[in-house]
């Protein structure tokens, strides 16, 4: 055998060691069942992290858990729905975790993968395109450049719409993600009252006021502030870009202790979870930021942190990292797909179909 044909025989491993189904199952073990939030969620829109709350954050995190660990659990509760997945910016994670998500609960599928496949590139408003979507789904999710989009479609909507993300403004589905990775990572965080010396401290390279990711992601977090000792914001941006007007507030008084530093390698020591991303929204295209603000095997990472990232990767996050204990960016993108089974089954009001709930 040539040693080409031998490394295709070998079994293929995840690289990040964190798949499996312990820790969705000790997570789905650790957090008591509780579907009323859960209820509130039917045939609702998602647009911003700001309408959730721990409860019902809690509870999505928890049927995740259950979707995770026992597949058998699917009882295809979507069958006959159709959901309208409409990209008009590209998308490998968003797109493909929310359609494998819809596929996985049995639904079917309409994607559009390119706005000038559709009347957009003649001009057609979104209130005519929302108008058609009521006709011909159950369920949209919507990927737009334009922060405006999924809001200039709620009016005309009588079928829910998911934000996967709107320009530089949000990216709620994303930081559920994240939050569910951190539910894996350590159950007690989010099981109430945390002891002091259990409480995280988060470093967040990245840009709150220019990336949707990073500012859903903080929202979520001041849901569940006794969890974290600190947020520190790690951005070489100038000192008054870093937040819009009020957004830094908003979070100080949801409970979050926030600190800005321009240089990352003398907090990464004390940093237990450390979230990077690089790429915003900035104008009419993408842009690294954070020149110079890189993660490698070298950096100097405490023994047990973990790295979270919602990638795209850039040169940031060097690919040495990846075969690390301190990579759980994988499980992160893995796990997006349960979690958005959770929220689907939820507005779909399907969630009788796998739990013991009565359809309200
Ligand atoms: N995390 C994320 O939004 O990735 P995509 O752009 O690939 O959807």
């Amino acid at each position: 055998m040539t040693s080409q044909q031998k490394q295709l025989r070998r079994p293929l491993q995840p690289k990040d060691g964190t798949a499996g189904i312990e820790r969705p199952k000790a997570l789905a073990d650790a957090l008591p069942e509780n579907p009323e939030p859960l209820l509130t969620l039917a045939a609702g829109h998602v647009v911003s992290a700001r309408q959730f709350d721990r409860e019902t954050l809690v509870q999505l995190f928890r049927l995740a858990a259950q979707f995770e660990s026992t597949p058998a659990l699917m009882h295809l509760p979507l069958t006959g729905k159709i959901l309208i997945s409409a990209f008009y910016e590209p998308s490998t994670r968003t797109r493909l975790s929310f359609e494998s998500a819809w596929h996985r609960l049995g639904g079917a599928i309409m994607s559009i993968t390119d706005a000038k496949s559709t009347g957009m590139a003649k001009g057609e408003s979104l209130a005519d395109i929302a108008e058609m979507f009521n006709n011909y789904g159950d369920v949209i999710v919507l990927r737009s450049s334009e922060g405006h989009a999924v809001y200039d479609m709620l009016d005309g909507l009588r079928i829910p719409i998911v934000n996967a993300g709107n320009g530089i403004d949000e990216h709620p589905t994303q930081a559920m993600a994240d939050l569910y990775t951190l539910a894996k990572w350590r159950p007690e965080l989010f099981q109430g009252e945390v002891a002091p010396e259990q409480r995280i401290r988060i470093g967040i390279i990245g840009v709150p006021s220019r990336m949707r990711t990073v500012r859903s992601l903080l929202l979520l977090l001041g849901c569940f502030p006794e969890a974290i000792r600190e947020v520190v914001i790690i951005s070489n941006e100038n000192e008054n870009e870093n937040f819009d007007a009020g957004q830094r507030e908003e979070l100080e008084r949801a409970g979050l202790t926030l600190r800005v530093v321009h240089e990352l390698d003398p907090v990464l020591p004390d940093l237990d979870v450390v979230y990077i991303n690089a790429i915003a929204w900035v104008g009419d295209s993408f842009e690294s930021l954070g020149a110079g603000l890189h993660l490698t095997r070298n950096s100097p990472l405490k023994e047990g942190a973990i790295i979270l990232h919602p990638l795209a990767r850039g040169v940031e996050l060097a690919t040495d990292l990846d075969d690390t204990p301190h990579n759980w960016y994988f499980a992160q993108a893995r796990g997006a797909v349960f979690i958005r089974m959770a929220l689907l089954t939820s507005i779909v009001r399907r969630i009788s179909a796998v739990m013991d709930t009565p359809e309200q």
